[in-house]
């Protein structure tokens, strides 16, 4: 990895040792299966007896605002926006999500799960359209601080992932969804580069696997950490 981007990156790293252990990101591409593992494994949980918030980005659960701004973003009018302002508006999103919804979770010891996070802005923004410095400074104002304890990054090529897309796909396709293969290729490729600099947050889960083997997996890595954690979360039996 070239220095620059180093230099971009260590300010994140920095945090880990104040990062959330009650926050989980979910991180990979399209048709990693991230967001059904994801709600299957917050039902869990809360089957166990856990509060848990289940939430995603762009966008985020009870944030109308942040919500506001995924509309936006998603919408066919944004597919020319300039990469900057595409940025912008993913960091905005997420300040407003991480004040609204995130951190007030965190503060009554809920488990939070977020559908991506500030990783998704540092791979597709920054590492892909080669803009790293830029959206490392954005985002770090964006999130104030707020990062999780562990990253769960589903592993699985894009050749084998946006198949399961267009076959599961039930909602409408937008601009994001007419990008060619080396695009996700280069997603795919930003990813891994991340997980290698940041092995003490990042957990790789072999997302070519049956759904219930990826399941079982997820569960029992956000259980153990949350049961080693001095911070146990909330939990009636
Ligand atoms: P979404 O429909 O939620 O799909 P997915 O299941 O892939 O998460 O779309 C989110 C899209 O937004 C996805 O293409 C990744 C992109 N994205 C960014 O480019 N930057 C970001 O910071 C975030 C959070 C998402």
């Amino acid at each position: 990895m070239e220095q620059t981007m180093i230099e971009s990156l260590q300010k994140f790293k920095d945090l880990d040792c104040k990062a959330e252990p009650l926050f989980f990101s979910f991180e990979g591409g399209e048709g990693s299966g991230k967001s059904t593992v994801l709600h299957s494994v917050g039902k869990m949980l809360s089957e166990k007896g856990y509060d848990v918030l289940i939430t995603r980005e762009p966008g985020g659960n009870s944030s109308g605002m942040s919500e506001e701004i995924r509309t936006l973003i998603l919408s066919d009018k944004m597919a020319q926006m300039s990469p900057l302002t595409e940025a912008f508006l993913y960091a905005a999103s997420r300040t407003q999500h991480i004040q609204e919804v995130i951190k007030p979770a965190l503060q009554v010891g809920k488990i939070v799960l977020t559908d991506r996070y500030v990783d998704s802005s540092l791979v597709y923004q920054g590492l892909v359209w080669g803009n790293l410095a830029a959206v490392a400074t954005i985002n770090f104002l964006a999130i104030a601080g707020t990062m999780p304890a562990t990253t769960l990054f589903f592993d699985v090529a894009p050749e084998i992932a946006l198949v399961r897309v267009f076959a599961q796909r039930q909602e409408e396709i937008n601009h994001l969804d007419k990008r060619e293969i080396s695009f996700h290729q280069d997603v795919y490729n930003g990813f891994k580069m991340l997980r290698n600099f940041f092995p003490q947050r990042y957990q790789t889960i072999d997302a070519t696997r049956s759904l219930n083997l990826v399941i079982a997996e997820v569960y029992q890595c956000i259980l153990s950490q949350i049961e080693s954690g001095e911070t146990s979360g909330n939990h009636t039996e």
